[in-house]
């Protein structure tokens, strides 16, 4: 199977740092052309950017903010003049312990939802909106095992802002698919990235690695060769599906 994306523009959101650099440095090895989204790290992003070539080009939003997001579409849309595949990959997992203060707890909440939840539905709509004036496109929501196992007791609002995205993803399959509009969900275990790190430091190595089959953590590596495939359009019969990839620490 050769695949390629060349072509195809793709907007991968979060691709300064971890998986989405990763999925943005793949999906320009087969041919992409990548719209970098970061947030603070603007300097890795520049650079992946003249690493992959192809026409990358770094864009700066703080997805938080709503109208930030709303931007970002429109600004990679003026560059480019289309896209046709979005990655919404950017997230955060922020420890908010039970018993935190009330404010604190909620304020962990919000920017848990804001963050990972609401501007993947701000872009979906952008999204849905352009590829229903140019007859179809592909959205793809990097969620989590939690969204389908749960989540440790600190982390309530991560599993559920993930689970959000699924119902989203699901959503977009179902209601979009005639106008040619597909939709997945990669819902990855711990990948060595600064986010398993934190999760690391938090619980120890012993409780990250002791749940995988598997005799190693996984990599962004091990990720984002699916995104390439369902970027290309040779799985567009799986829409609406959530593909795992978590070393079997969590089968359903
Ligand atoms: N690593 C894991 O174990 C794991 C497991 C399951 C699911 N995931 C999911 O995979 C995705 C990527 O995670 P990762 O491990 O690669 O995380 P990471 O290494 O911490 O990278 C997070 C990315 O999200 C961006 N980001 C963070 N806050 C943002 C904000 N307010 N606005 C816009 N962008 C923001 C960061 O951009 P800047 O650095 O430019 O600010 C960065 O590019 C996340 O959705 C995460 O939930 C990760």
């Amino acid at each position: 199977m050769r695949i390629d994306l060349t072509s195809k523009v793709v907007l991968v959101t979060g691709a300064s740092r971890g998986i989405g650099n990763e999925i943005a440095r793949q999906l320009a090895a087969a041919g992409a052309t990548v719209a970098v989204h970061y947030s603070h790290s603007s300097k890795e992003a520049v650079e992946l950017c003249q690493e992959i070539g192809h026409g990358a080009v770094a864009f700066q939003a703080n997805l938080e903010d709503a109208h930030e997001a709303i931007r970002l579409f429109d600004e990679v849309l003026a560059e480019y003049g289309q896209i046709d595949v979005l990655v919404n990959n950017a997230g955060i997992a922020e420890l908010a312990a039970i018993d935190a203060p009330n404010e604190e707890w909620i304020a962990s909440w919000d920017k848990t939802f804001n963050v990972n939840t609401r501007s993947s539905g701000i872009l979906t709509k952008s999204a849905i909106a352009h590829f229903k004036s140019r007859s179809g496109g592909k959205i793809i929501y990097i969620a989590s095992r939690a969204a389908f196992r749960g989540d440790s007791e600190d982390y309530l609002a991560y599993a559920a802002s993930k689970a959000a995205m699924v119902a989203l993803a699901r959503s977009v399959a179902r209601g979009f698919g005639k106008d040619g509009i597909v939709a997945f969900v990669i819902a990855p275990g711990f990948v060595r990235t600064a986010m398993a790190q934190d999760a690391i430091d938090a619980y120890g190595e012993d409780f990250v690695l002791g749940g995988l089959a598997l005799n190693k953590l996984t990599e962004p590596s091990d990720v984002a060769p699916m995104i390439v495939l369902l970027a290309s359009g040779l799985a567009d019969h799986a829409t609406g599906c959530s593909i795992d990839i978590n070393a079997a620490s969590y089968v359903r």
